[in-house]
């Protein structure tokens, strides 16, 4: 797959604006993530620490009269007491004011000198209580310490660690049902997003298809208004310049029509006063346009290329208003210079249609049609299918009309004669499809009377 083809999807408005949804949508399902698990666990942690907080205090103050008793065993039992009554606390300590451990979690300390942990101070109350947070390789750990202080005295003070271990298993819970809201949220915006472009790009796309058809000339019929907005009144200005076109291009087709109507008519009488300059080629244009016609509709040529073959058959000798009369008239066979000049009535013509690029079209009918088929035609040398199939066919056509019609020093011949003529230059002079095809209709149509003389090249 090409670049182009990669990025085509994305040159698309609602893509774009699906894309950008999204991607506001992940930005922001983020950052709410971000945020609400800060929250959760400063909420957390201040309730482990308070939790702790109060345990450590409620410790401290029922272990005062134990403390100045100097009753370890009593020591020994509120910490295994509380030590128990929890999970989360990891130790905990009764230190004298000498920092000697009198009782401890973990028997084996007992006695042992008490060695505060390294951390962050977060917090130290009014009652000398201190909270630390000690950083640990997985979970960590907040270490609260409250004096204990028996009828204003201070005897020592209580050491407890709780680990964060609850705070983990919350934030766990919290960042699955996160990714749960967060993929829901997601799902639905994708949805959505998709659905609204949709909606909201409709009036653009068929705008867009309207512009689109309107080029090409198919849109007649106004386009929906979905809206009074913006994009509403640009559809409204979209069918009132569609209406115009419309409009103004019906007027110029008439226009053109009767355009094509005149030219067609200047072009009959153009040709009618090329002919009538000599009395043998009188009505010839139109003889061979009227032939030339029956056999493009017997082979199956379409309007348009019917309705050039009538004009190129008028046109087709259009080149003789430059024949001067001595050659064009001469009652007797010309000779070589005058057969020569006489020729060139088909380059006249070109010269003469190159002038107007309407007129262009009709130029390889005009050149061509004395090419032969063996090549051995004129005024380029042409054979077999280079030769365009509207010179081929009027080639047949003019041949037929001056045959069949008197010249000065020769009887017309007979359609048969004619006929048998045209099939025993086939090959030669014509075309052998077009030339049987040809005579094919010639034997089937009824033969249009002849007006006379014809002195046709
Ligand atoms: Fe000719």
């Amino acid at each position: 797959m090409t670049k182009k083809n990669i990025l085509a999807p994305f040159k698309k408005i609602r893509v774009k604006a699906s894309l950008f949804v999204l991607l506001l949508l992940v930005a922001t399902a983020l950052a709410f993530s971000l945020i609400t698990l800060r929250i959760m666990n400063r909420r957390v942690l201040d309730e482990v620490i308070k939790r702790a907080e109060t345990l450590c205090r409620s410790t401290a103050s029922t272990a005062g009269y134990t403390l100045i008793s100097q009753d370890l065993l009593g020591l020994d039992n509120i910490v295994y007491r509380i030590k128990t009554s929890s999970p989360d606390i990891v130790s905990m300590a009764i230190v004298n004011l000498d920092g000697k451990i009198l009782a401890h979690s973990d028997t084996k300390r007992t006695g042992e000198p008490f060695r505060p942990a390294a951390g962050s101070l977060l917090r130290k109350a009014e009652d000398g209580t201190t909270i630390v947070e000690i950083p640990g390789p997985v979970r960590g750990l907040i270490e609260v310490r409250t004096p204990v202080v028996f009828l204003e005295k201070p005897l020592g003070s209580v050491v407890l660690a709780v680990n964060k271990a609850v705070l983990v298993e919350a934030q766990k819970e919290a960042r699955n049902r996160i990714l749960e809201v967060f993929g829901l949220l997601l799902l639905v915006g994708v949805a959505s997003s998709v659905l609204l472009t949709s909606v909201l790009t409709k009036p653009v796309r068929e705008l867009s298809a309207g512009v689109a058809e309107l080029k090409e000339g198919k849109r007649r019929r106004p386009l929906h208004v979905y809206s009074q907005d913006e994009l509403g009144r640009l559809t409204e200005s979209f069918n009132d310049m569609t209406a115009l076109i419309t409009a103004q291009k019906d007027t110029l087709s008439r226009y053109a029509q009767d355009l094509e109507e005149a030219y067609v008519s200047t072009v009959r009488v153009l040709a009618a006063a090329i002919d009538a300059r000599d009395t043998y080629t009188l009505g010839h244009s139109t003889r061979v346009a009227q032939l030339s016609l029956e056999f493009g509709r017997d082979f199956g040529l379409d309007t348009a290329q019917l309705e050039e073959l009538e004009i190129a058959c008028l046109f087709h000798d259009v080149g003789k208003i430059k024949i001067p009369d001595s050659i064009l008239l001469k009652k007797d066979k010309l000779d070589t210079p005058e057969q020569r000049e006489m020729m060139r009535h088909t380059e006249y013509g070109t010269e003469i249609l190159s002038k107007a690029s309407s007129l262009l079209k009709y130029i390889p009918a005009v050149r061509h049609h004395h090419e032969w088929y063996d090549g051995t035609g004129y005024p380029d040398g042409l054979s077999g299918k280079k030769i365009p199939l509207t010179a081929a066919i009027i080639s047949l056509a003019d041949m037929y009309d001056a045959v069949t019609s008197d010249r000065p020093y020769r009887h017309a011949l007979s359609a048969e004669e004619a006929q048998a003529e045209i099939a025993r230059l086939a090959g030669k002079q014509f075309d052998p499809e077009l030339a049987a095809r040809f005579v094919d209709l010639l034997k089937r149509r009824r033969p249009i009377p002849s007006l006379g003389l014809d002195n046709s090249e």
